[in-house]
């Protein structure tokens, strides 16, 4: 199968020097990538700034922006079978992005945030390709994650719990439940990415191929 997969954080600038960001480490993406390789699957590995090496094997496309992903995305899907969105895209970004260096001053500054676009609310609604999105959450999983799966149109959500500081973002470790459309929940108890990634490939694989009208 082609996979595209996307991964890390992405910048949004607020002038030359400083940007906003997040603190996702691209890790989980990068396994997950590397993983669909060793299944001998073809990966297109979209990734915003991260300090990783690239997965041999992998088509790399580096971005830096949500404006930069969301046409990497657009361009990639067209030839793929499968859209995994790992990447944490950011959900605001500056109204302005100052020309020059922004100079400091003694009050309260405020910066105007608008809305970035949402990819995966950004993708056709009939498609020959399957999309797993991943949910973030600190509160309600659950509530949160089918939500999620319903507004953003996705096949399957796997939800990352963040309550626990020792998973998740940055860490080596991940413990994910996954949500899919016809209603099945799947957990994958604690373990390192490496190992949560190859399950979800599998997993990923399996519910693709049945919903999916292509033969592979
Ligand atoms: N996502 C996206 N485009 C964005 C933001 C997020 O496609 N501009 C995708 C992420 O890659 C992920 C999913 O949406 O697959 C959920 O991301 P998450 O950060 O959990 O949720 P948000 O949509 O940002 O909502 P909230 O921050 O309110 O939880």
């Amino acid at each position: 199968m082609k996979f595209v997969v996307t991964a890390g954080p992405t910048r949004e600038p607020i002038d030359p020097v400083r940007f906003l960001s997040n603190r996702s480490s691209g890790k989980m993406g990068y396994a997950i990538a590397e993983a669909a390789l060793e299944s001998d699957h073809d990966v297109v590995l979209i990734s915003g700034p991260v300090n990783l090496a690239p997965p041999a094997g992998a088509k790399l496309v580096k971005v830096i922006t949500s404006d930069d992903m969301h046409d990497a995305v657009h361009e990639e899907v067209r030839a793929c079978d499968v859209l995994v969105m790992c990447a944490a895209v950011a959900d605001y970004k500056p109204a302005r992005v100052a020309k020059a260096k922004i100079k400091k001053g003694d009050e309260i500054f405020s910066l105007d945030l608008i809305p970035a676009r949402d990819i995966l609310k950004s993708l056709p609604r009939f498609r020959n390709f399957f999309v797993v999105g991943f949910a973030a959450e600190t509160n309600d999983v659950e509530e949160h994650a089918r939500a999620k799966l319903a507004t953003k149109n996705c096949d399957m959500i796997v939800a990352n719990d963040l309550s626990d500081p020792t998973i998740g973002m940055e860490s080596d470790e991940n413990a994910v439940t996954i949500f899919s459309r016809n209603g099945e929940i799947e957990k994958i108890s604690r373990a390192s990415k490496k190992i949560i990634a190859h399950a979800l490939v599998k997993i990923i694989c399996a519910k693709a191929k049945k919903v999916l009208t292509k033969n592979f």
